[in-house]
């Protein structure tokens, strides 16, 4: 059974409904990823969970016991936030400490357990330290000790390196992914950045509309989304027409038809197809492939995006290592045997 659980839970801010049913689980020691837009209910999901709002309907659970009646302090959950909320009168031993000074620990009791935190968050050394005094990364460490301190059942995330540069938010994301896995603890982890989900979930639950429009691992996301706004959520997405045969081909103009993967039966009928552009190569003209203009390259170090312009207007973009000149003609073909292309029902999504 799942050791933290999540059943139908419903909120409305006003005439708002900003979560219309929302049922999850998380494995004990796992990291669940809550990945969506701005506004899709991530922060509010985490502040029932911390029993600081309450939801109209719907029921959580730890460990097969009802949590809902239990006030926040009585849930033992630690947060980390987006800001650090450090004290900044405090040195880093006493942020560290708060927690657990606050429920009565003290002398050599608390200072082992902090000493054991700083070195946990590779900040030996640093006790002595005013907060104003270290970076911003190693305050985000400082606020992940303080949390994991009183030895919470569950750690909540609320975006934990938005506030830091672009090169120091990598670093310090595997450095608090790290820390996580180490000490074994269940996470739930807010996010918008698909790159960020990917790397410190173990599943991904992707809100949108109140709802979970997917929940899986990185890779089911990325290789069998459920629908285009998943799809487009966490890649590089070409969308291109067609027409299905039922046989699990779909017809995309006069003589050229590819193999497709999708949900359920083979389409019949008008779909969407999505080509990652991994998942395409470029090819002769001549080769009977689908036809265009490269309008674009991009050159990324391991790979050159190329930008197609298909006869019909559509834009496909294909990774290849060949790297043509702007306004050739080429040809866009499947590698074959890959996620995509993928077809979608016409109409299952907003394009
Ligand atoms: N206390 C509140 N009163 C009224 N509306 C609220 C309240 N808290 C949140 N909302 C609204 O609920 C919606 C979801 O907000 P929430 O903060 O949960 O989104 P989020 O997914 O965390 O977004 P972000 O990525 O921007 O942090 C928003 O439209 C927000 O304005
Ligand atoms: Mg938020």
């Amino acid at each position: 059974m799942s050791f933290l659980r999540l059943d139908d839970i419903h909120k409305s801010f006003g005439e708002q409904v900003v979560l219309a049913g929302i049922s999850l689980a998380v494995e004990e020691a796992q990291t669940l990823v809550l990945l969506g837009p701005s506004g899709s209910g991530k922060t509010t999901l985490l502040r029932i969970l911390a029993g600081f709002e309450r939801p109209e309907r719907g029921r959580v659970e730890i460990d097969g016991r009802d949590v809902g009646g239990l006030k926040p302090a009585r849930r033992n959950f630690g947060m980390v936030f987006q800001h650090y909320a450090l004290f900044p009168h405090l040195t880093v031993a006493q942020n560290i400490g708060f927690g657990l000074a606050a429920r009565g620990t003290k002398g050599p009791e608390l200072d082992s357990r902090v000493g054991e935190m700083l070195e946990l968050v590779e900040l030996a050394g640093f006790e002595a330290r005013a907060i104003h005094e270290i970076s911003g990364g190693q305050q985000q460490r400082v606020a992940l000790a303080r949390a994991l301190a009183p030895a919470p059942r569950v750690l909540l995330l609320d975006e934990p390196l938005s506030n830091l540069d672009p090169g120091l938010r990598e670093r310090t994301r595997r450095q608090l992914r790290s820390v996580l896995r180490r000490v074994g603890i269940t996470a739930i982890w807010v996010t918008h950045e698909q790159q960020e989900a990917f790397d410190v979930g173990d599943r991904i639950a992707l809100l949108d509309d109140g709802r979970v429009q997917q929940l899986g691992t990185a890779e089911d996301l990325y290789a069998r989304p459920v629908s285009p706004f998943v799809a487009d959520f966490v890649g590089h997405s070409s969308w291109l027409r067609g027409r299905g045969d039922g046989t699990g081909r779909v017809v995309l103009a006069p003589g050229v038809s590819w193999e497709v993967s999708c949900d359920g039966d083979p389409p019949a009928g008008e779909v969407d197809i999505l080509l990652r552009p991994e998942d395409a190569r470029l090819v002769d003209p001549a080769a009977g492939a689908l036809v265009g203009t490269v309008r674009q390259t991009r050159f990324v170090g391991h790979t050159t995006y190329v930008e197609v312009e298909l006869a019909g207007g559509a834009l496909v973009l294909v990774t290849s290592v060949h790297v043509p000149a702007r306004e050739t003609k080429v040809g866009v073909e499947p590698l074959g045997g890959r996620p995509s292309p993928r077809a979608f029902e016409r109409g299952s999504g907003d394009r």
